[in-house]
């Protein structure tokens, strides 16, 4: 038999002057007997960070767990290998938080994966989770804009003409119940076509606007009805065909987009759905939560319509809802909750 000692000492030697890494150190395998994910697992425990090497004997776990259970052939392991390659190549891995017009296909391709898949909504609600009685968090979306025009209370963030008339009020409360004053709301929403500014060409800020809550927690603004809008995944694109595959669509029920920031409370990025929504339980981006799907009522009252400030002499839609923001404290408490 070959006698490797002389060569492996001096690779050994190597790794150790390049790498840091002490081939006598890392665990002794028998390989007769370990199956394939004991050995990728002794292979990885040598990793220097905790997190990092807990993070990946899991992920190894469900991973073997899933070609195990599935039974997967090598032609569909191939396909899946094909698809991640294709996404991978699919769009910018830009994952910052400026406005994008979804039909230029700028959204990330794995970011618009991990959306469909429910793993973003699903990291979103464990990370930002909330305590009893705190408004949950939704998805924030690819067309918010931190530098909207500011409003007074009363006005409104849409211009004429974008939609059926919404009257929002509510306040801001903590989860004692007591008013959280000067609280910042931003707020943005799809017009009555489905579509939002950043979406026109030429654009110019429209159903979007920033606003304060009064002394005692109190906002109030006009907007328009946003209606549920098609995200429009592209058909020749990996994740599209993928939606197709499924047998599902794109489309995003209707919502109404808010952040809210007040010093002494953690910010709190969310949206409000509408009740009777057909797409509330297929959502695209599985970002609904059911605290989060509201009711309007129908204010024919014209009077009350132009008091509001309406252009219009006819009835409109009352959105009444509160905010309840946390500590960090309390959210702090609330993560801890979420991931035991
Ligand atoms: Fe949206």
């Amino acid at each position: 038999m070959f006698d490797y000692t002389d060569k492996a000492a001096l690779t050994a030697n190597k790794l150790t002057a390049d790498h840091g890494i002490d081939l006598s150190k890392l665990p002794k395998i028998d390989m007769s007997t370990a199956s394939i994910t004991e050995i990728v697992h002794a292979m990885n425990s040598n990793c220097p960070d905790e997190r990092m090497k807990f993070v990946f004997k899991n992920l190894v776990d469900h991973l073997h767990d899933f070609v195990r259970e599935t039974s997967i052939t090598t032609e569909e392991w191939m396909s899946a290998l094909e698809f991640l390659t294709q996404t991978g190549q699919g769009n910018p891995s830009v994952f910052d938080l400026q406005p994008v017009a979804q039909s230029d296909s700028n959204y990330p391709e794995f970011k618009r994966l991990s959306d469909v898949l429910g793993v973003s909504s699903l990291v979103g609600s464990m990370n930002d989770a909330k305590p009893p009685g705190a408004t949950e968090v939704s998805d924030l979306g690819p067309f918010f804009a931190d530098d909207a025009l500011e409003f007074d209370n009363g006005a409104s963030i849409a211009s004429e003409g974008k939609g059926d008339y919404m009257w929002v009020e509510g306040k801001v409360l903590d989860t004692k119940g007591n008013p959280i004053s000067n609280c910042l709301l931003h707020a943005w929403e799809a017009d009555g076509h489905g579509m939002y500014d950043v979406q026109y060409s030429p654009g110019g800020s429209d159903c979007r606007g920033r606003l304060r809550t009064t002394d005692d927690g109190s906002f109030c603004f006009r907007a328009v009805v946003p209606v549920p809008y098609l995200i429009p995944v592209p058909s020749d694109n990996p994740v599209g065909q993928l939606i197709v595959s499924l047998g599902r669509h794109t489309f995003r029920p209707a919502h109404l987009h808010m952040m809210l920031e007040a010093p002494g409370f953690e910010t709190l990025v969310t949206a409000l759905y509408f009740k009777g929504d057909p797409f509330l339980t297929s959502d695209v981006v599985c970002g609904v939560k059911t605290s989060l799907i509201v009711d309007t009522t129908t204010e024919t009252d014209l009077a009350v319509t132009r008091a509001r400030g309406f252009v219009e002499a006819k009835s409109h839609q009352v959105l009444k809802h509160n905010f309840v923001l946390a500590t960090p404290e309390e959210c702090a408490e609330a993560r801890k909750r979420s991931i035991q």
